[in-house]
């Protein structure tokens, strides 16, 4: 089974972006951890980040022909992007969104999710761990 984790504009700058809110892990060090997941559970594992909507929606039109499952932390996208949004919808693949903040205890305009009702599920508020348990949601969708 093969998963493609899509992580969204500024994630890039994990490890120094508000570590009050986001934590110290790095983004290497999230797909490290989650490269390790991916091999207990048998999943082949691919992770993109991009700054870009326009990239994200490339990529996960790209997923077609690859991906069974996608893992998207669309970031800020979450709260303004109808683009990501057609795009999960389009596809029609299996989509886990998840945040390492739990986005319904901040501000108000992080409140709304475009992509949590094309979205599986939403994974919010476990820090690094959302992305694991969206990989252990992921394994047990290919079991379903
Ligand atoms: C985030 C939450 C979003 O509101 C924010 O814009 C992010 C990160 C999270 O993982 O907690 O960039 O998706």
């Amino acid at each position: 089974m093969k998963v493609l984790v899509l992580h969204g504009p500024n994630l890039n700058m994990l490890g120094t972006r508000e570590p009050d809110v986001y934590g110290a892990a790095t983004l290497e060090n999230i797909n490290a951890m989650l490269e390790t997941e991916a091999e207990r559970l048998g999943l082949e594992l691919r992770t993109v980040q991009s700054n870009s909507e326009g990239a994200l929606v490339d990529a996960i039109q790209g997923a077609q022909d690859w991906a069974d499952v996608i893992v998207i932390n669309p970031a800020a996208y979450t709260h303004t992007s109808v683009a990501l949004r057609d795009a999960v919808s389009a596809v029609g693949i299996p989509t886990i969104e998840v945040h390492l903040s739990n986005i319904h205890a901040r501000e108000e305009f992080r409140h709304r999710s475009h992509i949590a009702p094309v979205a599986v599920g939403q994974i919010s508020g476990f820090g690094p761990e959302s992305y694991r348990l969206a990989l252990r949601a992921a394994s047990t969708l290919a079991k379903s």
